[in-house]
């Protein structure tokens, strides 16, 4: 499977993948500059032509996105970000907050801030090198990492959209992880709902229908409720 590039090269683990075959590589060097890797196999050339394009563009606009090392016929290899999902470090701060717990403590506001700054500099790239409203396009959060800062990984379905449905999309997923809608989730989308509305001056009603919107789309793709209201067939 692997390229000549990759020569050396042995599989550790296979990623969680809905979309693509991702596996993390490994040299079985000790201390070589890119002992691990992470080997992108795209069941789509289109999106791997746009993950290119992205990353290629954000890195040079010194964003936080790893670096393509290889670019093959269907795959890409990528600098390994070695931290956490932010999937994973969000479920930890509701377990240690307390899934009842309101108000929200300080590292709350520290993980909205982070993410807040991610996106606030993501569209600014986009929005002053192609003039256009460029979106994620799809924001679940194991498409970010949380090294020290947080880091975008996954940019194949990058399109031009609203940032309100965007961020309306971002507030549907962090209500409906496992457990959903907790008392800790709701007041917390409510907060990251203020303040992203206030630093990326969203109009505010609109987020609030995104919101309702993503999370009907939601369910509809999961197959289940995700409101408490059935969706439609
Ligand atoms: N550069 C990277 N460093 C560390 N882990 C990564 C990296 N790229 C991808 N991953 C892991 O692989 C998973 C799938 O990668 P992603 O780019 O989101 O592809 P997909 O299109 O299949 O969702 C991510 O959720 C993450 O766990
Ligand atoms: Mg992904």
């Amino acid at each position: 499977m692997l390229s000549a590039d990759l020569a050396g090269y042995v599989i550790e683990k296979k990623f969680k993948s809905k979309k693509n075959n991702v596996f993390l590589l490994n040299s079985g060097q000790l201390g070589v500059k890119y002992e691990y890797l992470v080997y992108k196999e795209f069941s789509c050339t289109n999106r791997m032509q746009k993950e290119i394009e992205m990353l290629s563009m954000l890195k040079d606009n010194g964003l936080p996105v790893p670096e393509i090392l290889v670019i093959g016929k269907d795959y890409i290899a990528l600098e390994y970000l070695e931290g956490n999902l932010l999937l994973d470090c969000y479920c930890d701060l509701e377990s240690n907050d307390g899934y009842s717990s309101k108000p929200l403590h300080e590292s709350a506001y520290h993980f909205i801030d982070a993410l807040c700054s991610w996106f606030k500099n993501f569209y600014k790239v986009v929005r002053d090198i192609t003039g256009k409203s460029i979106i994620m396009g799809d924001v679940n959060f194991r498409n970010f990492i949380f090294k020290d800062i947080i880091y975008g990984i996954d940019f194949e379905e990058c399109r031009e959209g609203s940032i309100e449905e965007e961020i309306g999309s971002l507030c549907a997923f962090a209500l409906t992880y496992d457990p959903s809608f907790t008392v800790w989730k709701t007041t917390m989308v409510s907060e990251l709902q203020r303040i992203f509305t206030e630093e990326l001056n969203l109009d505010k009603k609109l987020l609030k229908k995104e919101v309702d919107n993503q999370l009907l789309f939601l369910a509809r793709i999961r197959g289940r409720s995700s409101t408490g209201i059935l969706p439609k067939a």
